[in-house]
């Protein structure tokens, strides 16, 4: 995708947009008197009794550590209001085996206290969004603080539920990834796919091999505004990144994109291409369709691969290494004597089928180290059996579905049609961008079900929800939370919650005070004005 950069003037526009916003939604959401959680929970039962809270709380863990980190969330959602005749004061953790699904937990709120029950860690995380967002649901007033009595038996639809960066196309500080993942936990999306390769930039620090970062981490400089571009992350990085997310119940998953979106790897360690190129730069980045692919018939490569992987799995402890797949330009293949000499050993009859080959040979490497292996789905292909694909392209999910089945895949939703956040939301936004991308409203990421109207048995193969924010256009993080809120919440809903249990009215109405924490919380998203 070359869609670039003159559009990137849309953050100011975002800016402004946001204190209209303000005037729209404030008075509308601010002072409900309605539970408002996003995603909705699967089942809540609100009583009628009126319960007054103090901010003077104790907490209790029992089956559990104490959590620091889950402390302090629950104490700040308490902590504005000043009230002497309070009915809680106890919040209570409690593990409990009888909650069933690993990431559910239930929550009441009575005269009684608060208790949050779970038999995992992750379900008493989740357990603690909810009892936030539905404190924060009720007026807090300076001298009250009320909420009704309730009781919620929740846990996911679908267990994968992801956002996705790109920090190769525009390079994201750290600091930043931390700030995306902050707001992704509080709506209980658990994983983070992190594109961390492509043609524009190599963006992992890879011991053994220095130039991966030192030539492949710099970008061109006439692709914007004449300074040269460039950042990785070292490891050390990754690993307190990989920390702070598991904090949050945050999967980080990596992605190195291969055998095509190599330019960068290709720049840097020109003999893995087919006809090495050793005059080959960081200037011709915006290259679409895009360069050489990786050399399928060269043995050495998989050294090198093995290497990435070990290094990686030393960092990551997400069980799976997404390795992209997608968009390849298959043509040296047939020209290059070592990828026809593969083929003729292997006996494969057409040159598609070496990538297949690739596919069975990078699955049995990371299984070495225990990794699983998610990849961008291509139809015509053949993948590993009992691995994962993402459905990403516009109009196939009929035919991926089919092809899942048939080959016995695991399925991660990421249509172009409901979930890529990289896609703008109004045609106000598309001004910039080329003819051919379609505009992505809320509405439509709303409407999205997972589960393509599948039963449960039918559709266990699909494991959930994911959505792109592929980078080319996305200079800072202004930018990325723009596009990313509020359909993020949308998203959530469909990852999370039951068809059964979903409303597009419901959740507009739920809207105004999401949108209003953000702007607490300093996340710029884009005013939905034609609600
Ligand atoms: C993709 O959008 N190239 C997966
Ligand atoms: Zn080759």
């Amino acid at each position: 995708m070359n869609y670039l950069l003159k559009g990137l003037k849309q953050s100011g526009v975002a800016l402004k947009s946001l204190l209209l916003a303000v005037v729209l939604i404030i008075g509308i959401g601010a002072y409900a008197q309605e539970p408002n959680i996003f995603p909705e929970p699967n089942s809540m039962r609100v009583g009628i009794e009126w319960i007054t809270l103090s901010n003077d709380i104790v907490t209790s863990f029992k089956g559990f550590d104490d959590d620091k980190h889950l402390i302090s969330q629950v104490k700040d959602a308490f902590k504005k209001v000043e009230n002497t005749s309070a009915d809680v004061l106890q919040v209570k953790f409690i593990r409990d085996k009888k909650v069933d699904n690993t990431q559910g937990y239930t929550l009441s709120i009575g005269k009684k206290g608060i208790v949050i029950k779970a038999s995992t860690e992750v379900g008493l995380f989740y357990g603690v969004q909810t009892l936030v967002q539905y404190l924060d649901s009720y007026p807090k007033l300076s001298t009250e603080h009320r909420v009704k009595e309730v009781s919620i038996e929740d846990a996911p639809r679908f267990g994968y539920r992801s956002l996705m960066l790109d920090p190769a196309r525009h390079f994201i500080p750290v600091e930043d990834v931390e700030r995306y993942i902050d707001a992704m936990s509080f709506y209980k999306f658990n994983t983070l796919h992190f594109h961390l390769t492509d043609d524009h930039g190599w963006r992992i620090e890879i011991k053994k091999y220095p130039r991966l970062t030192e030539v492949g981490s710099k970008r061109d400089a006439t692709h914007d505004d004449g300074i040269l571009k460039g950042g990785f992350y070292t490891q050390e990085q990754l690993k307190d990144l990989v920390a702070y997310a598991n904090e949050r119940h945050v999967d980080l998953l990596p992605e190195i994109d291969i055998p095509g979106h190599g330019h960068a790897l290709l720049t840097a360690y020109p003999e893995y291409a087919c006809f090495p190129d050793t005059t080959l730069t960081a200037e011709i980045h915006e290259a679409y369709p895009h360069a050489e692919p990786i050399c399928i018939g060269n043995p050495k490569f998989y050294e090198f691969y093995e290497t990435i992987i070990q290094e990686m799995s030393t960092i990551f402890t997400c069980k799976e290494i997404h390795v992209g797949g997608d968009e390849v330009n298959k043509d040296a293949w047939s020209k290059c004597p070592k990828c026809q000499q593969l083929k003729s050993k292997e006996g494969l009859k057409k040159d598609d089928e070496l990538m297949d080959h690739l596919f069975a040979e990078i699955t049995k490497i990371a299984a070495k180290y225990d990794k699983k292996i998610i990849f961008w789905h291509e139809g015509g292909h053949h993948y590993p059996a009992g691995e994962t694909v993402s459905l990403w392209r516009l109009g196939t999910a009929k035919e991926v579905i089919a092809d899942c089945k048939k080959q016995n895949l695991q399925l991660i939703c990421v249509p172009g049609e409901h979930a890529y956040f990289d896609y703008p939301q109004s045609m106000s936004d598309k001004e910039y961008l080329p003819a051919w991308i379609p505009v992505l409203t809320l509405k439509k990421t709303y409407e999205f079900d997972p589960g393509y109207g599948l039963s449960k048995e039918d559709g266990k193969f699909i494991r959930g929800v994911e959505a792109t924010m592929w980078g080319e256009s996305m200079k800072n993080m202004d930018r990325i939370f723009y596009m990313t809120y509020p359909r993020a919440f949308a998203l959530a809903d469909a990852g999370w919650t039951e068809m059964n249990n979903r409303s597009w009215e419901k959740f507009k109405e739920k809207l105004p005070h999401h949108l209003i924490i953000l702007m607490k919380k300093g996340i710029n998203f884009r005013p939905p004005i034609e609600l």
